[in-house]
């Protein structure tokens, strides 16, 4: 089951299906709106079940399409979908905080989820916490350093970790001038030099906050205290991430910059399949770079930081507040600084209470990109 389907991580996930027909197979298919991408997966795929959360674009969809396939809509058709029992294994590659519900739905329904909705576990990360320990499950992490963590974890103790290392590229500005970064258009930001992914993940890359989250994702997915987590620039993004022992022990996971590979160990895991993923040549690697991130130079990072330290409903109001943000600049609202500043304020205004409920995240969730919007339209 592939929630996002129509996204860079669906699209990459039907890929490594195609690659092992007689691994696996796809029996649904969800997205947002995008009608014509779903048409045609529905026509290569032949899934069973078909969701579009726009309802609109739902009845769009059913006009259009003649097959088999049963087209759900809305939020109930991706809860349903989320569900199935016909599904082994969902992967939730849905882009933001909108992918919690279907995270919060396939765990009730005790589905093996791999998550590369990294929003789920930064805007709500102890609740999904909760609801997986009473499930009595684990995720598997999509995201590629967190596939590395988890990869570098097996046969390991969680107790004997010092700490880990996340290996972060930096985004186009790293190593330029501050003031370069402040004139920057959405289409240079959006040029990402190591990794092709959907646009939001990717301005988030250019900020800096994509590691922020990053962080926070990892510490709701191993358990680990965040004075034990570490971020290191590494521009040629061929260690994926790092993971040190009390012995002193350090394991890294290294391979080629594509998704697919995370991907494909996310499906087949705890088994490794055959792939014809391009192999890494390390002799034309040559070098690896590594470089402190100072946090007075990246202000998203710093920011996604502080609420993960102050937790309680700062990090689902540091999520939401981006997604405004994000949106706005790549609308030619604001500019690119000022997505920092945006998030920033709406944080000081924030009265924090506990994620309890979903109803709690859509509170605060509401609250935040409203915050947010206003801040917007000052600006
Ligand atoms: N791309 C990467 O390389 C990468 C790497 C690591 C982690 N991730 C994470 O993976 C997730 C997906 O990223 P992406 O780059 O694949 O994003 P993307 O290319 O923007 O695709 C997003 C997908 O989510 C769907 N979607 C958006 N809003 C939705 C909603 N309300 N309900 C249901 N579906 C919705 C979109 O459908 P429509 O097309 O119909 O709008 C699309 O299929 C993000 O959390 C990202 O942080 C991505």
């Amino acid at each position: 089951m592939i929630l996002g389907s129509s996204g860079s991580i669906g699209r990459q996930a039907i890929d490594v299906t195609l690659s092992h027909p007689d691994d696996f197979r796809i029996i649904g298919l969800a997205a947002h709106k995008n009608v014509d991408t779903l048409l045609r997966q529905l026509e290569e795929l032949n899934p069973i079940f078909v969701c579009l959360v726009n309802e609109e674009a739902a009845r769009d969809l059913k006009a259009r399409y003649s097959g088999p396939a049963k087209v759900l809509a809305g939020k109930e058709g991706l809860e349903e979908i989320s569900t199935l029992p016909e599904a082994d294994l969902i992967l939730n590659a849905i882009v933001g905080s909108s992918g919690l519900a279907a995270t919060l739905s396939a765990i009730n329904a005790k589905k093996q989820l791999a998550l590369a909705n990294k929003e789920s576990l930064v805007a709500a990360g102890d609740l999904v916490n909760e609801r997986l320990k009473k499930q009595n499950m684990r995720l598997i992490p999509v995201d590629s350093e967190h596939n590395a963590l988890w990869q570098c974890m097996v046969g390991e103790d969680i107790s004997e970790i010092s700490k880990m290392i996340l290996t972060a590229s930096g985004g186009p500005f790293w190593g330029k001038p501050k003031e370069a970064s402040e004139k920057v258009t959405p289409e240079q930001a959006l040029d990402h030099p190591r990794w092709r992914m959907g646009r939001r993940v990717t301005i988030d890359s250019a900020t800096l906050m994509n590691k922020g989250f990053e962080v926070i994702e990892a510490h709701h997915l191993f358990g680990i205290p965040y004075e034990k987590i570490e971020v290191l620039v590494h521009p040629q993004s061929i260690i994926h991430s790092l993971v040190e022992f009390v012995d002193g022990s350090l394991k890294a996971h290294l391979g080629p910059t594509d998704m697919r590979l995370p991907i494909l160990y996310s499906f087949s895991w705890p088994k490794r399949l055959q792939s014809t993923l391009e192999r890494l040549d390390l002799a034309k690697v040559q070098r690896l770079d590594f470089f402190n991130v100072r946090t007075s130079d990246s202000p998203c990072l710093a920011l996604a930081l502080t609420a993960a330290e102050k937790g309680l409903s700062y990090p689902t109001v540091l999520n939401a507040a981006d997604e405004v943000a994000v949106d706005a600049f790549l609308s030619g609202k604001i500019g690119f600084a000022e997505i920092g500043n945006i998030i920033n304020t709406v944080l000081e205004k924030h009265d924090p209470i506990t994620i309890g409920s979903i109803g709690d995240f859509e509170v605060v969730d509401a609250w935040a990109r409203d915050r947010a919007e206003s801040v917007v339209l000052r600006t």
